[in-house]
């Protein structure tokens, strides 16, 4: 099994953006994590991040081709892009959104999220550990026992 693990913009800042939201783990951290977790399960995890909208939607169609999941934290893409959700619906791939902080408990503009109608689930405010999760929530639904 092969999951793509995906982070938008500004998520190449994480560990010096806003600390006291996002908390002081880098990108490095999180994709670290993902692949040791990934392993520890014999799970192949690759690792993407991009600030541009176009080259997202590049990695979600490329993905087809090779994975069987995604996880993705599409940042603030999450609450403006009909053209992510389009992707993620295009592919037909089984996404888990992700995101480090409760959007729900922040400014009301980050309370909606058009990737939630096409994802599989949402896992939100559960910092690094929220990647793991979701590819424990992948692995459940691809093999069958979720
Ligand atoms: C985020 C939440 C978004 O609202 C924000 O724009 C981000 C990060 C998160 O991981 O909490 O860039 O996706």
């Amino acid at each position: 099994m092969k999951l793509l693990v995906i982070n938008g913009p500004n998520l190449n800042l994480l560990g010096t953006r806003q600390p006291e939201v996002y908390g002081t783990t880098t990108l490095k951290d999180v994709e670290d994590a993902c692949v040791a977790h990934g392993a520890a399960a014999g799970i192949d995890v690759a690792c993407f991040q991009s600030n541009s909208e176009g080259a997202l939607i590049d990695a979600i169609h490329a993905a087809k081709a090779d994975c069987d999941g995604i996880v993705l934290n599409a940042g603030a893409y999450t609450h403006t892009s009909i053209a992510l959700m389009d992707a993620v619906s295009s592919v037909e791939l089984p996404t888990v959104e992700v995101h480090l902080s409760n959007i729900h408990a922040r400014e009301p503009f980050r309370h909606k999220s058009y990737l939630a109608a096409v994802a599989v689930g949402q896992i939100a405010g559960f910092g690094l550990q929220g990647y793991l999760f979701a590819i424990d929530a992948l692995s459940q639904r691809l093999n069958g026992s979720s």
